[in-house]
């Protein structure tokens, strides 16, 4: 640990918030997380110290197909023998939103940015556009955007700036009704997320009578639906937009994180309907047009299509969930995993609370393999099935020793 020690002394002077996030993480059990990172290749991280782990955290998302996948690399430096941003757009910008619009339906423009932040804060000023009205609903605990509309953090956002935006419960359609009538004749957008999580929740997947509710909503009060596919894009349907696996129609749809395998890509895109708001508004950025990373994205979709990696995904984390469960069985520890199988989250013991989980994290990252205690796992294509193994035997070792030493120390569980 001597060189993270030394990194993490350095980074506290010069980052704001480092000394925090080390307190978020909330856990002396995680004191072994890998903060600071050597390098990553597929499914692996090495970190300062030499430390080696398998990732199924997966960056929390852009680890798609793979850290530096090959064709992806390999595009992304050819872009770069041509330029990257070039004040003009590269011809590789104009083929990849060409793509964006083939690819998913509605779709007959794109907005291209570098964070989910841009591209949810962009479809929000389409919106309020399109229907002159200013308020955005947003699920109770959901992460839309740092941004001063949506950010969970209140220091340092005036009231103001907060205000327009409320809440409903993810999954309640009756709190989604009042939250409508509560702002009713100014809503410009109901914002949802097909796969929810607060911080120490439980993952959700958004319900078809919750869907149908949004929809019926949005056209009784006459807003638009956004649907925020920053995080579960490219994990929840063989297309990468997960409307078409939850079943609905969005008039704006965001993507982020792993559209272009790790390389600062985000795309908000919206169909004719609401084309002429998206033309009139002015949303600039200096590196939104960045040709290497564009050339990246596009690579990530057509490798993402050609190697099959939605299948693979589905299959590790469904191998992932029943190895560990079975591992958990085996040591007599009560397990569950919840979320959806590329996006899960293992839940240990029966006692309230996240305490098992921490340990659990906190043994597995331990034993070399990177996991987080209140957070789903993201799983990547480029997972082989020695490492999954490998995941399912540390599994096992851990429920035998470390937890189970913890829920008989403390007689949880
Ligand atoms: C659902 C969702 N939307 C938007 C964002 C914001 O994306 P970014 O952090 O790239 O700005 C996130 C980030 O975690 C997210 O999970």
């Amino acid at each position: 640990m001597a060189r993270a020690a030394l990194l993490g002394a350095r980074a506290e002077r010069v980052l704001p918030g480092a000394s925090e996030r080390k307190g978020q993480m909330l856990s002396q059990f995680l004191t072994h997380l890998p903060r600071y990172v050597a390098r990553a290749d597929a499914a692996l991280l090495t970190d300062v110290d030499g430390r080696e782990f398998i990732d199924l955290m997966g960056a929390y998302g852009p680890n798609l197909l793979g850290h530096r996948h090959p064709r992806v690399e390999r595009a992304a430096e050819r872009q770069r023998h041509n330029g990257d941003t070039m004040g003009g757009l590269g011809t590789v910008t104009i083929e990849l939103a060409e793509h964006v619009v083939d690819r998913f339906d509605p779709v007959d423009w794109v907005f291209l940015g570098k964070n989910g932040s841009d591209a949810t804060s962009y479809a929000l000023r389409v919106a309020r556009h399109a229907t002159g009205r200013s308020r955005v609903l947003i699920a109770e605990a959901a992460y839309h955007t740092a941004h001063d509309w949506g950010t969970m953090f209140p220091n340092g956002v005036p009231e103001p700036h907060r205000g327009l935006t409320s809440r409903y419960v993810y999954n309640d359609a009756e709190s989604l009704r009042a939250a409508v009538d509560d702002v009713s004749g100014d809503l410009a957008a109901i914002m949802l997320t097909p796969f929810h999580q607060g911080f120490y929740e439980r993952p959700q997947v958004a319900t078809p009578s919750f869907v149908q509710a949004v929809h019926h909503e949005a056209l009784r009060s006459g807003a638009l639906v956004v649907l925020d596919d920053v995080r579960a894009g490219m994990r929840m349907h063989p297309s990468g937009a997960s409307h078409e696996r939850i079943g609905i129609t969005p008039d704006i749809v965001c993507f982020g994180k792993a559209v272009a395998n790790g390389r600062a890509v985000s795309i908000c895109a919206g169909s004719d309907e609401v084309r002429e708001a998206a033309d009139a508004i002015g949303y600039l950025g200096t590196f939104f047009g960045s040709s290497v990373a564009h050339a990246a994205c596009l690579e990530t979709f057509r490798t993402f299509d050609e190697e099959g990696a939605f299948g693979r995904m589905l299959e590790i984390g469904e191998r992932l969930s029943t190895g560990i469960c079975q591992a958990a069985r085996d040591a007599d520890i009560a397990v569950e995993v919840t979320g959806y199988p590329t996006m899960a989250m293992v839940h240990v013991g029966h006692a309230p609370g996240p305490y098992l989980d921490h340990v659990w994290a906190a043994g597995m990252i331990r034993r070399g393999v990177l996991i987080h205690p209140t957070l789903a796992w993201y799983t990547c294509a480029a997972l082989t099935d020695a490492q999954i193994d490998i995941v399912v035997e540390r599994a096992a070792d851990c429920f035998a020793t470390d937890v189970a030493a913890e829920v008989a120390a403390r007689h949880v569980g």
